[in-house]
């Protein structure tokens, strides 16, 4: 045969027209246990310290609402697996939650009624072919781990790869898409977040460094003892906002917002095995200006660099918003923070159209940086948005998400064709209307609204899950 003809046949599955998605391109919606489950003891399941700090302190959230019974996924799996049929995803990203799992997070005893439970909704989903994407740890810690001193604590990794190893027992023979870790150090540098540690420019970095060991013990864990048989694959997801300069002469302090938000989670496992130059250079150097015996940045051993390198079958990130980024000053003798460290000020550009989220402002040209930032950073990986999404009030004709959502899938179909970033998969944030962290029930991202009055948590799909049934549909966004 002719080498031209050879070359497009190879071609064909994946040239398409610029306003459709690849024909292998996978459609999903995403959720995790606390925002949806509620069930909060039933059953032998433990505390996490979400139960548990929220109880202690019901202000910690703005409007003193708690995840106790949630969207009650945990009584209402069936509806929502029908709700996710309805829509026609190809895949339905949710958590696990450790303490349904393991009560107290380290005794080996595996409460039954929760492997019960994920059974059925992995079995109700592969049943409709929709494919289980199962994030292992979404914030919920249990808070007999956080009495040990949380991700602060190197133990934290061994043993979730105890646990990582009970998820592949019972669920990896139909769970193919694994996500470790929804990576975020919120309430390690800052007392508004639980588990609250307040260390700010220490608890961060601890929080990573473990985070990252953990995440590759699971990854080698996999290849070591399922691979071969599960065939699935392992990807960690990283909060993916996009820094811009605020003026040409922030160049630099948006790379290094970039490199410590970003790079730090990223660059150990895609990048070279270590914390990025920039950041281990800087802490180092003010670690020892402020009389740090050693840096506040841990460090990773030789061993460790070649250990978690490369532990990565996909780049998942989730990306919803953008921030304009201007160098500061800071003041000398000032006290450690993470602050101090990152000296750059973040802000929104007052024309960016606004959500019902203070940090979330519509800026789908960042979503195509923030893609092409890591195509060049780290070679090009495959990548999954493992979560993309708009808050409001809770309105039924959320005409500003399709707008949101019309205009991030665009971002992302440039991405593919122009760019060539292998984005192979978008899990729109998220199937309910759920519990928004601090925020509690005032922030709205669902494409379906829940009434959480009605003890029944009646769900209605908004015009939003309509407009994205008929995308998926069609694999392409024009009208
Ligand atoms: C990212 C988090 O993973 C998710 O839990 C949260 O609800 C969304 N951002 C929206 O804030």
């Amino acid at each position: 045969m002719h080498k031209l003809v050879i070359l497009l046949l190879t071609l064909e599955p994946i040239l398409c027209a610029k306003d459709e998605f690849p024909a292998d391109f996978l459609f999903g919606i995403a959720s995790s246990a606390y925002q949806i489950e509620g069930g909060h003891d039933a059953n032998g399941k433990g505390a996490s310290i979400w139960d548990h700090y929220l109880r202690l302190n019901p202000a910690l959230v703005r409007d003193s609402t708690n995840g106790d019974t949630a969207c009650d996924s945990y009584n209402k799996y069936e509806e929502d697996v029908s709700l996710l049929a309805d829509l026609g995803v190809d895949f339905y990203r949710f958590s696990i939650s450790w303490s349904r799992i393991l009560p107290t997070g380290y005794s080996n005893k595996i409460n039954p009624d929760g492997v019960r439970y994920y059974n059925e909704l992995i079995d109700g989903l592969v049943a409709r072919n929709i494919r289980p994407m199962v994030a292992m740890y979404h914030w919920d810690l249990p808070k007999p781990l956080q009495d040990l001193g949380g991700w602060t604590n190197p133990l934290l990794s061994d043993l979730f790869e105890d646990y990582a190893k009970i998820l592949f027992e019972n669920f990896g023979d139909r769970v193919k898409l694994w996500i470790t870790v929804n990576t975020n150090w919120m309430g390690y540098g800052d007392a508004q977040f639980p588990p609250l540690l307040n260390q700010s420019g220490i608890g961060e970095y601890l929080y990573v460094k473990n985070v990252l060991l953990a995440h590759a013990k699971v990854y080698h864990l996999y290849n070591r003892e399922f691979r071969s048989s599960q065939n699935g694959q392992i990807g960690i997801t990283v909060d993916g906002r996009w820094y811009e300069p605020a003026t040409p002469r922030d160049q630099e302090a948006a790379e290094r917002t970039r490199q410590f938000y970003i790079g730090t989670v990223a660059n150990p496992i895609f990048g070279d095995g270590d914390f990025p130059k920039l950041v281990k250079e800087r802490v180092d150097e003010l670690s020892q200006e402020e009389g740090f015996s050693r840096s506040r940045l841990p460090k990773f051993s030789r061993e460790e660099v070649e250990y978690v390198k490369g532990t990565y079958d996909f780049f998942g990130i989730n990306i919803y918003t953008t921030f304009l980024t201007k160098d500061v000053e800071i003041e000398d003798g000032s006290e450690p923070s993470f602050g101090k460290d990152l000296k750059a000020e973040l802000h929104h550009d007052p024309k960016w159209p606004e959500s019902n989220s203070f940090w979330l402002k519509v800026v789908p040209w960042g979503c195509r940086r923030v893609l092409n930032w890591i195509k060049e950073s780290y070679g090009n990986p495959p990548i999954f948005i493992t979560e993309n999404g708009f808050s409001d009030r809770g309105e039924l004709d959320d005409v500003d998400r399709i707008d949101y959502f019309e205009s991030y899938l665009n971002a992302v179909l440039e991405a593919i064709h122009e760019d060539g970033v292998q984005v192979r998969g978008y899990a729109a944030w998220s199937l309910l209307d759920n519990f928004e962290w601090t925020s509690g029930y005032s922030e709205r991202f669902g494409l379906h609204h829940v009434d959480f009055a009605d003890p029944g948590r009646r769900r209605t799909a908004k015009s939003s899950a309509r407009w994205y049934k008929d995308v998926i549909e069609r694999r392409r966004l024009d009208a």
